[in-house]
Formats: structure tokens, C-alpha cells, sequence
């Protein structure tokens, strides 16, 4: 059985992503499924720092622990590494698709492409709003993690 691997990605990797993250994790525990689960942003500006400590709340209302993640950057191995790597946003997308390698392996979508539906829909930033942006955020990036979860299945 090969081991499905998946990389999220948005612009800081301290809020929708490690949100995305800790969502598959939680998830990916209650099945037998086997997953290599990461989560990574196109810019350098948080390498390093915790997830932003309204993403931490929002997921630990939801009984979902991301305090122990840190923020890194996309790299180009990342495209040889992963199967899936799935942006949060169209930039991202965008971006990711500008550095991705001629001969990288990944599958690039976006989050709610995996919602029927909410295909080329992007989970907007809840950066600069205030913590019920965060709310939304779970509610969307847990949506598109329930419509990953069966195609997961499907490749083991
Ligand atoms: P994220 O949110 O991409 O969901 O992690 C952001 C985090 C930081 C910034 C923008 C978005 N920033 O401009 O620093």
C-alpha cells in the first residue's frame, strides 16, 4: 500500500494552512488510513513562528491542537515529495504553479476544488479581520478536508 502524502499551502503558513493541516490529521487518526500530511507558505515572512494564535483558538475550540506546528516555505523539492499539494487560494495557486518544477510529480488544486460545487473557490485570508473570520475559515478549509479525505482513500 503506498503512503498518500499531502502538502497545504497558503501565503503565511500561520493560518489557513496549518488549519488545514491539523484538520486532515485529526481526521486522517479516526481511519486506518496512512497519510504524510504538511503544511507550508509561499512567503518567508513567518518561517519559524507558531500558527497565529486566533487559527490555534478556532482549531482548539475544535478539539484540534496545532500549537506544536511551525511556519516553513515552500520548496522546490516539495514537488517531488508530495502528491498532493493544495493551495488555499488562487494566488497561491498562481504562485505555486510559477516555481513548480517541469518534472515535479504533485498534483496542484486549490482546497475547495475538492468541495462539489465550490470548485475555483479560494479560502479567503482571515489575516487581518478579527477572530470570527476564523470561524469561517474552519468551516471552509474542514469542508474541503471531508472532500479530500475519500480521494485519500482511494489511493491506498
Ligand atoms: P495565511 O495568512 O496565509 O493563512 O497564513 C496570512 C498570514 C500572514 C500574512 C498574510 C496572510 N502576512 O501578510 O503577514
Amino acid at each position: 500500500m503506498t503512503k498518500a502524502s499531502v502538502l497545504f499551502v497558503c501565503l503565511g503558513n500561520i493560518c489557513r494552512s496549518p488549519l488545514a493541516e491539523g484538520a486532515l490529521r485529526d481526521a486522517v487518526e479516526q481511519t486506518v488510513l496512512d497519510v504524510v500530511i504538511d503544511s507550508a507558505g509561499t512567503g518567508d515572512w513567518h518561517v519559524g513562528s507558531e500558527p497565529d494564535r486566533r487559527a490555534q483558538a478556532v482549531a482548539a475550540k475544535n478539539g484540534v491542537n496545532i500549537s506544536r506546528l511551525r511556519a516553513r516555505q515552500v520548496h522546490p523539492e516539495d514537488f517531488y515529495r508530495f502528491d498532493h499539494i493544495i493551495a488555499m487560494d488562487s494566488d497561491n495557486l498562481a504562485n505555486l504553479h510559477k516555481i513548480a518544477p517541469a518534472d515535479g510529480r504533485a498534483l496542484l488544486s486549490l482546497l475547495l476544488d475538492h468541495v462539489p460545487g465550490r470548485e475555483g473557490q479560494s479560502v479567503t485570508d482571515p489575516y487581518f479581520g478579527d477572530a470570527s473570520g476564523f470561524d469561517g475559515t474552519w468551516d471552509d478549509v474542514t469542508a474541503g478536508i471531508q472532500g479530500l479525505l475519500p480521494k485519500l482513500r482511494g489511493s491506498q
